[in-house]
């Protein structure tokens, strides 16, 4: 059996990954005209007008708006629905923090949805046991770049008269059933941070069909300020959430890009999956014949049965063989639960709102078991990440290393 680079063996990958800049003359053409025009102010300015309406044109939906980042996008996005305080949203108990910011801030309560097994995305059976009468909405997270199951969920939403938002924040330009996430819900939230698809450094954007909703997002995103010549006067709280025309330049170049983006990424990807598929006791994450993954990242699961390794330790030696790798989805090794937060209860400081409250009939805590799926899923995968610029040699080194190091750990083997 090949000595593992861990232990001293030869390192499987020498060859540095496929690699590329992100920001390219499109980005610096557009910039450089925003900057030339000597306004930064989306109101006045052109730039992030026009990154909508490619938006728009690309996605063929009706109202788009930029924002300052993918929690800013969440925020607005429920900010638009004007749920009264201690209304509960269901979520996914797998994604990032920023998809819980904003309904905390709103005073709204987050249930935890437990996550399918396979695909690691919301389980829509379990999504509909937490609806009851407190239930104001459903924030659907297409976790890793892989579509949530949109069919089950938006029949859930309909049955119960709940609005779905969705969160794609990892999910550009990613397609359900031949559809772009992001075009199913009543609203929908993208992120345009460092490590996304697409970036703008930081950045946001809000999408919607609502006529009704439009208007909410774009005063929730600038202060409950009319910006078309209407008096103004706030009616409703609403923070400073505004994309500046520098991040609206780099999107238009950024946007332009996407397709062929998600479409290299899901070609490596899907390589990557049936590579892995072929190896004992190596599962990756199920991709339904229907949907498209984007390959945000790809979620890995070690079978225990067939591998006796703790997932950290794998993960160090293929690091030593020189994939990178992590053992924790996006959140940091725990369903989002279990963070601090929600276990302390400690959204604001000498309160515990809205978790507990008398003014808004709550009280509610998040014990570990909550969702059995999410925090044995923590125990058995890792995650790969890729890029676009990596080649089909890259992917096939990945398979090699996961390949010697899984064979390595087999049981029985040694
Ligand atoms: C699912 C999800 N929602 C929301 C966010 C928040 O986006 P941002 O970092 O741009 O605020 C992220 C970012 O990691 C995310 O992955």
């Amino acid at each position: 059996m090949e000595k593992l680079a861990i232990f001293g063996g030869r390192k499987t990958k020498t060859k540095p990954f496929g690699s590329g800049k992100r920001i390219g003359e499109d980005e610096i053409k557009e910039i450089l005209e925003a900057l030339d025009s000597d306004i930064l102010f989306y109101v006045f300015g052109t730039k992030v007008k026009q990154m909508e309406k490619l938006m728009i044109s690309l996605y063929g939906i009706k109202y788009c708006s930029g924002c300052s980042s993918g929690t800013a996008a969440v925020h607005i996005a429920l900010g638009s629905l004007q749920l009264a305080p201690g209304t509960e949203v269901i979520t996914s108990s797998v994604t990032d923090m920023g998809s819980l910011t904003g309904i905390l801030y709103q005073l709204l309560i987050p249930r935890f949805a437990d996550i399918d097994p396979e695909t690691y995305n919301m389980d829509p059976g379990s999504v509909e046991s937490l609806i009851n009468g407190k239930t104001g909405a459903i924030l659907v997270v297409h976790h890793a770049g892989l579509p949530a199951e949109l069919d089950s969920l938006m029949k859930i939403a309909a049955k119960h008269n709940l609005p779905l938002i969705e969160d794609c924040a990892q999910a550009h330009y990613t397609k359900y059933k031949g559809k772009l996430c992001g075009t199913f819900g009543d609203v929908s939230a993208f992120s345009l941070n460092h490590f996304k698809l697409i970036t703008t450094g930081s950045g946001g954007i809000v999408m919607t069909g609502r006529k009704d909703l439009e208007e909410n997002i774009r005063l929730f995103i600038d202060k409950c300020y009319f910006r078309d010549g209407r008096e103004r006067n706030p009616y409703f709280l609403a923070p400073n959430y505004q994309m500046s025309e520098l991040q609206g330049a780099v999107a238009i170049g950024q946007l332009k890009k996407i397709e062929s983006i998600v479409e290299r990424r899901n070609k490596l990807g899907m390589r990557l999956v049936k590579g892995l598929a072929e190896i004992k006791g190596i599962i990756p994450q199920k991709i339904p014949e229907y949907s498209t993954h984007s390959f945000f990242l790809l979620v890995v699961r070690i079978d225990p049965d067939v591998i006796r390794v703790p997932v950290k330790e794998f993960c160090r030696a293929l690091e030593a063989e020189g994939i990178p790798s992590k053992p924790n989805m996006i959140t940091g090794g725990m369903p989002v639960y279990l963070y601090d937060i929600f276990q302390n209860r400690s959204a604001f400081p000498k309160s515990m709102i809205p978790f507990v409250s008398e003014d808004l009939g709550s009280n509610l805590e998040y014990q570990r078991g909550l969702c059995p799926n999410a925090e044995n899923a923590f125990e058995h995968t890792f995650n790969l990440n890729i890029t676009e610029f990596y080649t089909e040699e890259d992917i096939d080194d990945m398979i090699r290393a996961i390949t010697k190091v899984s064979g390595y750990y087999e049981r029985g083997k040694r």
